[in-house]
């Protein structure tokens, strides 16, 4: 057996500084007094379900912070993502090129509409997709006629490319951007772990022809469930809401529906604590961007790698991502941490291993298969009783 390595113990006591709970989680949520009254008063409204004025007001909230002119509050992130692609046109048997370091939900939601996904490999600085492997793979495999780009083996068409800003840092997404025009694919962004995280002054989620949010009980805010279409594009933000609202036409009294839609509007309920969360958002960003630079100087004295944002971005820092020397390293560190009520998790495990993507399309993958290797979220939640003074002298005492 092998000893831990010299920095864990500190790294512990680090952890165990700046959340002083017994059981420290990954991501946990800060629910407050106010969340509790725009709850109660959601109650009391009596709207609780699918209409109502918090819906209205979290969507026009989310369009004010991300600059995304149409916004359509759905259940989850993964239902954003299926309307998102079924809006941009994208259907059963076309391509999709994303990544295998993922959430399971970006693959589910292409295999909903019964699309194949092609896994591109990432940078091993944003974990994000890596544009020069997607520009290799399409020069090798994919050939253009007229309007559309074709996988040279399957003949099938590759419509679309979902890159993840992962972990809420921001892809490389005007260089993809860039790709995707070139062969006239459209570009989703999957920005559901990316709320308050920019490239330049522009937000994640808004560089694409379309893009979805999560809002699940571990995102930097939180609704319980829910998830949010961003898009800037009018016709498709009228098909987005039309097929997460059932595809429901109101005619009088009578209610008619004109195609097969979904049942993915966020209940008013989940909206309400998404309108009071979003006043918290700047504090969330202020305290986990303390919490940040706190992990980054102790990995830096370390000689430890640790997930940071590029230059020129801001990263809403959502879960943070040290990166072992190896896998045996990982594993310890994995190991001690949980053993000691401290919730560390490697990275996901990649999707082209998984059963239902074992035979999925994919270009070349070192980074990938070395950062499944090595990576380990940390603690990443805001403290409880967050006190940016506490943070700054943790901070100032790592030596
Ligand atoms: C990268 C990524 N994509 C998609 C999703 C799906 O979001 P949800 O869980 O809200 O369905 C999540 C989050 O959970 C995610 O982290």
């Amino acid at each position: 057996m092998k000893n831990n390595p010299q920095y864990l113990n500190r790294l512990i006591n680090l952890i165990k500084d700046i959340y002083k709970e017994k059981n420290i989680q990954l991501h946990r949520p800060i629910l407050n007094k106010n969340d509790q009254k725009f709850l109660v008063d959601c109650v009391k409204s009596n709207y609780v379900s699918s209409v109502g004025m918090y819906v209205n007001d979290f969507e026009k909230k989310i369009s004010d912070i991300t600059g995304a002119k149409y916004t359509i509050a759905t259940v989850n992130g993964t239902s954003a993502l299926h309307i998102a692609m079924i809006t941009c046109g994208i259907e059963r048997n076309n391509e999709v090129l994303t990544q295998s370091v993922t959430f399971v939900g970006t693959c589910n939601a292409i295999s909903y509409i019964k699309a194949h996904p092609i896994f591109i490999d990432v940078d091993k600085d944003t974990m994000s997709m890596s544009p020069l492997s997607l520009k290799k793979f399409l020069n090798k495999n994919a050939k253009k006629i007229k309007n559309l780009t074709y996988n040279k083996k399957t003949g099938r068409v590759i419509r679309a490319c979902l890159p993840v800003h992962t972990f809420g840092f921001p892809a490389r997404i005007r260089e993809i951007k860039k790709i995707c025009k070139e062969w006239n694919i459209k570009l989703i962004e999957d920005a559901a772990e990316s709320l308050g995280s920019y490239i330049g002054k522009k937000h994640t989620g808004t560089y694409g022809d379309i893009s979805a949010i999560s809002f699940n009980g571990n995102k930097i805010i939180t609704t319980g469930g829910g998830g949010m279409v961003l898009t800037n594009n009018r016709n498709y933000a009228e098909r987005a809401r039309h097929l997460s609202t059932t595809a429901r036409i109101k005619q009088g009294y009578e209610y008619i529906h004109d195609e097969i839609g979904y049942n993915y509007r966020l209940p008013n309920i989940n909206a309400a604590l998404g309108c009071s969360q979003v006043s918290m958002l700047d504090e969330f960003l202020e305290a986990k961007l303390l919490i940040h630079e706190i992990y980054a100087r102790f990995m830096e004295l370390n000689n430890i790698s640790f997930l940071s944002e590029r230059k020129g971005t801001k990263s809403n820092n959502w879960l943070f991502a040290m990166i072992a020397s190896n896998e045996d390293e990982k594993k310890m560190v994995l190991d001690t941490t949980n053993k000691k009520s401290i919730m560390t998790r490697p990275l996901w495990k990649l999707m082209h291993k998984l059963p239902m993507y074992k035979n999925a399309i994919k270009a070349q993958l070192p980074n990938s298969i070395w950062l499944e290797d090595r990576v380990i979220n940390l603690p990443s939640s805001v403290p409880i009783n967050y006190n940016k003074k506490i943070l700054e002298s943790i901070k100032n005492e790592i030596t």
